[in-house]
């Protein structure tokens, strides 16, 4: 029997719990607020951004939205994080990425306030991550832990391979995984495209989180029995539907399916948990930055895990 992760199911949960966290700031005169960036006309951009604000608003966290053209200077960009910055209503400020090539990208992570940075990718938060005190945890591999917990899958003496090393999921995913701590203390193997023979990685592991951005990337034969496979991917492939495409996800997941205990499928397995993690950072940047001690907020969080 293989069970088949429901991402939405849990991000309701997690929701639920964050709603009474919400009150208890406003029971304080406090409105969480989430300022999204975003500096680009990418659809899958826009989609996201989209989703993210349309959380905010069911949750009843403020959410204030800035958009510069792709064109503009990117000075332009660097003044609107840092009014946000000033900005006391805004808590968690997120600029969508990628930006234009002509913005500097590492830039755009330091201009953002460490205490607002919601995504976690700060230089200061990242090594707050790695350092093992983490602050905001980024949103993906925290919901990706937190999706573990559910599932009763303890990561801990396990091999975990992770395929792919973005900054966004793979690279803080690694250092979650091999903290001395709750939700991690797993054997780690990273791999990527320079990877030579990545079967023959993928096939010695407990645990795959797919992080590569490749359409299908790992099937079933490329796993061993009993499996637990997360897959990351969100892969628009060219397809006779509606809109003219379908999304993927970095696994193939019928097969890969044969093989697994546990699996998350594409869509409604990871991707609402991104969102839901990011809500939690913003209720976390809020009672933070306005000293509201919140209770309940650490059931949200990965094995209880809160730090800071
Ligand atoms: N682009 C793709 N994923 C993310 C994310 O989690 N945060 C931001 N800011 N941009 C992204």
């Amino acid at each position: 029997m293989t069970t088949v992760l429901d991402g939405n199911a849990v991000s309701e949960q997690i929701r639920e719990t964050l709603g009474s966290c919400v009150d208890q700031l406003g029971d304080a005169g406090v409105t969480p607020g989430l300022a999204t960036v975003l500096m680009s006309d990418d659809a899958a951009s826009e989609t996201y951004v989209r989703m993210k604000r349309r959380a905010c608003d069911e949750l009843g966290v403020e959410s204030v939205h800035r958009e510069i053209d792709p064109d503009a200077p990117a000075d332009e960009l660097f003044e609107t994080v840092s009014a946000l910055n000033e900005d006391p209503a805004v808590h968690g400020i997120l600029v969508q990425m990628p930006v234009p090539d002509h913005v500097d990208r590492r830039r755009v992570l330091r201009s953002i306030a460490p205490a607002k940075d919601v995504d976690g990718f700060h230089p200061e938060n990242v090594g707050r991550l790695v350092a093992g005190h983490p602050r905001f945890k980024p949103c993906t591999p925290h919901g990706i832990q937190k999706l573990l917990e559910v599932a009763g899958v303890d990561p801990e003496g396990t091999d975990a391979v992770v395929v792919g090393r973005s900054d966004i999921v793979g690279k803080p995913m690694v250092n979650l995984l091999i903290q001395k701590a709750p939700g991690g203390n797993a054997t780690v193997t990273v791999c990527h495209s320079r990877t030579d023979d990545l079967a023959s990685h993928t096939r010695r592991a407990d645990i795959v989180i797919a992080a590569a951005g490749y359409p299908e990337l790992v099937d079933g034969s490329m796993l061993s029995e009993g499996v637990v496979v997360i897959d990351v991917g969100v892969n628009r492939v060219d397809a006779d539907t509606e809109k003219g495409y379908e999304l993927v996800g970095d696994v193939e997941f019928d097969s890969a399916r044969e093989k697994a205990s546990v699996i998350t499928p594409v869509p409604g397995g990871v991707g609402p948990m991104t969102i839901t993690m990011l809500l939690y950072n913003t209720v976390r940047a809020a009672s933070m930055l306005e000293d509201v001690e919140v209770s309940g907020l650490a059931e949200a969080a990965a094995w209880g895990d809160e730090d800071g």
